[in-house]
C-alpha cells in the first residue's frame, strides 16, 4: 500500500521569472487555483493519506498558505460568505494531512527526497514534481493500482520531441509488458541528442522504494551539478531492482515553464 507522498517544493523557479521573485511558483494560479492543490488532489484521489510538502525558508508561503486559520476565522466571521467558508474547509482538510520538512539550499531533486528519510514509513512511498500537471486522468492512482499488483517501483513516461531529450530523464526500454507498461533497463538524466537511448522521457509522478535513501546519502553531483533521483534509481536499476515505465493516458501540462503556464490555464477552463 502507498500512504505517504512527498512533494519537493524548494526550487527557485527561475524559469517563471519574474512571476517567482517573490511568490512561490506552485501557489501561483491555474484557472484559479494554485498549482499545488491540483497535485494535492491527485493525491488524496489516489488514496494518498500523508503529504510530506518539502520546502526552503525562503518558501514559507507555502506553509502560511495551509496555516491561515486566524485571518480565515476573522473574515468567515464578519462576512458568513459560504464560498470563503468552504475555501477554508478545504484547507483544513489539506491541512490535516500536510507535513513540511525542510531543503534549505536547493541541490537537486535527489538531495529533496533525502530530507524525508526520517518521514517515510512504509517500503515504497510517491513523489510528484508539481511542474507536471496531468489532467483527465488521475496517473498516481494508475501507478499505485501497478505498484500493487507488481509489488515494485513505478515511474511516469511520455513520449517527447526527439529535440527535446536534453530537457528530461530519458528512459532505455528492456521490453514492454503491455501498450502502455515496460520494464525499464536504464535511465539517463538530461542526455544530449547522440547519446538519448530512446525518445521516451520520464514525469514527475515517481512510486520509489525506501532504500533509495542509501543510494542518495553517496550520491555526487551529476548533470548540471545538481544531485539528481535519476541517478540513485539508475544504480538501484542496476542492483537488480525492478522499475516500471507508466505510459500515462492523461494530458500532461508543464507548469514550470512560461509557455506552458500560460496554456495550462487554458487547457484546464476547457474541461
Ligand atoms: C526533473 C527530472 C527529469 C524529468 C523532469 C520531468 O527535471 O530530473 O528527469 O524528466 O523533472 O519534468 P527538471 O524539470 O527538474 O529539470
Amino acid at each position: 500500500m502507498i500512504r505517504q507522498a512527498i512533494i519537493p517544493l524548494a526550487g527557485l523557479g527561475t524559469r517563471l521569472l519574474p512571476l517567482t521573485s517573490v511568490y512561490s511558483k506552485e501557489l501561483l494560479p491555474i484557472n484559479g487555483k494554485p498549482g499545488l492543490e491540483y497535485i494535492i488532489e491527485e493525491c488524496i484521489e489516489a488514496g494518498i493519506k500523508e503529504i510530506v510538502l518539502i520546502i526552503s525558508k525562503k518558501k514559507e508561503i507555502i506553509k502560511k498558505y495551509f496555516f491561515n486559520d486566524k485571518f480565515y476565522q476573522k473574515i468567515i466571521k464578519k462576512k458568513k460568505d459560504l464560498r470563503i467558508i468552504n475555501e477554508y474547509k478545504k484547507i483544513k482538510k489539506y491541512k490535516k494531512m500536510i507535513k513540511f520538512v525542510y531543503q534549505n539550499n536547493p541541490k537537486g531533486t535527489g538531495d529533496a527526497v533525502l530530507k524525508t528519510k526520517k518521514i517515510i514509513k512504509d517500503n515504497f512511498f510517491l513523489m510528484l514534481l508539481p511542474d507536471d500537471l496531468i489532467i483527465k486522468k488521475n496517473c498516481s492512482k494508475d501507478m499505485i493500482f501497478i505498484h500493487n499488483k507488481k509489488k515494485c517501483s513505478v515511474m511516469a513516461s511520455m513520449r517527447v520531441n526527439k529535440k527535446t531529450v536534453n530537457r528530461w530523464g530519458i528512459y532505455s526500454k528492456k521490453n514492454n509488458i503491455n501498450k502502455n507498461n515496460f520494464y525499464i533497463k536504464d535511465v539517463i538524466e538530461k542526455p544530449n541528442i547522440k547519446s538519448a537511448p530512446s525518445n521516451n522521457a520520464v514525469i514527475g509522478r515517481y512510486i520509489l522504494p525506501k532504500k533509495i535513501f542509501k543510494k542518495l546519502q553517496n550520491q555526487k553531483k551529476g548533470t548540471g551539478g545538481e544531485i539528481h533521483i535519476t541517478d540513485a534509481i539508475r544504480k538501484l536499476i542496476n542492483d537488480g531492482d525492478t522499475f516500471i515505465g507508466h505510459t500515462f493516458k492523461g494530458k500532461y501540462l508543464d507548469c514550470g515553464t512560461m509557455g506552458g503556464y500560460i496554456k495550462s490555464s487554458m487547457e484546464i477552463s476547457k474541461l
